[in-house]
């Protein structure tokens, strides 16, 4: 079964583009019906272009507040035929309408092992921060900021000195592998969730086998084509 899905960006669309890939590589089991920048003009929007995918431009600024805009959101979502939401990139955060219109179907990526560093420019707090171990989170979006139920992390070491912006590249190669396999499973129906804790029901596919990542540790693993 292939589950319909809106994705919402505000930027470059690197994630967006590997959830393109991997479905057009045939292991990500979604249609996107549609991409929605906030922004106009940004790079995710020719990515979907090029790939023949259905895009948008709906400004925060054209609606006089955030609930409004959120119905602006959810009617070309529904329009479109979504059934579930995948924030890749998208800088805003969405309210109580936008969760209440895709109950337990929201996905949001964030570039920091969550609980820590939730918010704006994560990357750089951890480095600011010095921390040993940096990574990714994808999880389940509610109410308040980066904070509903996670799904997947990924870890990665942080070296001394080497800045925001060569371990924000390391963990955006991880960020392009755990996002397609969450909302993989989201699309096989497999996320189970019991409060805070998310359960990935057991499935056919065999672990990966590529050889290709970084020194990482991923958490549930990665599947076969992921
Ligand atoms: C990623 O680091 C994502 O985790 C964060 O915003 C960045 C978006 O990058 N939420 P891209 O637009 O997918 O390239």
């Amino acid at each position: 079964m292939t589950l319909p899905i809106g994705v919402l960006i505000s930027g470059g669309g690197s994630n967006l583009q590997a959830l393109i890939d991997r479905m057009e590589a045939g292991v990500l089991d979604v249609t996107i019906q549609t991409v929605i920048s906030n922004i106009p003009g940004v790079k995710g929007l020719d990515r979907a272009a090029k790939h023949g995918i259905f895009s948008q431009t709906l400004s925060h600024r054209d609606c006089p507040d955030r609930e409004s805009y959120d119905r602006v959101l959810v009617r070309a979502l529904r329009d479109a035929g979504a059934q579930a939401v995948v924030l890749a990139g998208f800088m805003r955060l969405v309210g109580p309408e936008l969760l209440a219109a895709f109950p337990g179907r929201v996905l949001n990526i964030h570039p920091a092992l969550l609980p820590s560093f939730p918010g704006l420019h994560a990357q750089n707090q951890a480095a600011e921060h010095g921390v040993r171990l940096a990574g990714c989170t994808v999880h389940f979006v509610d109410e308040e900021v980066d904070h509903g139920p996670i799904i997947i992390q990924a870890a990665v070491p942080a070296l001394p000195g080497e800045g925001a912006e060569m371990l924000g590249n390391r963990i955006l190669t991880l960020e392009h592998r755990v996002f397609p396999q969450a909302v993989q499973w989201l699309a096989e129906g497999r996320l189970d969730v019991q409060g805070r804790q998310v359960v990935v029901r057991p499935g056919e596919r065999p672990l990966a086998t590529r050889n290709d990542l970084p020194p990482c540790l991923i958490f549930p693993p990665l599947e076969d084509g992921f």
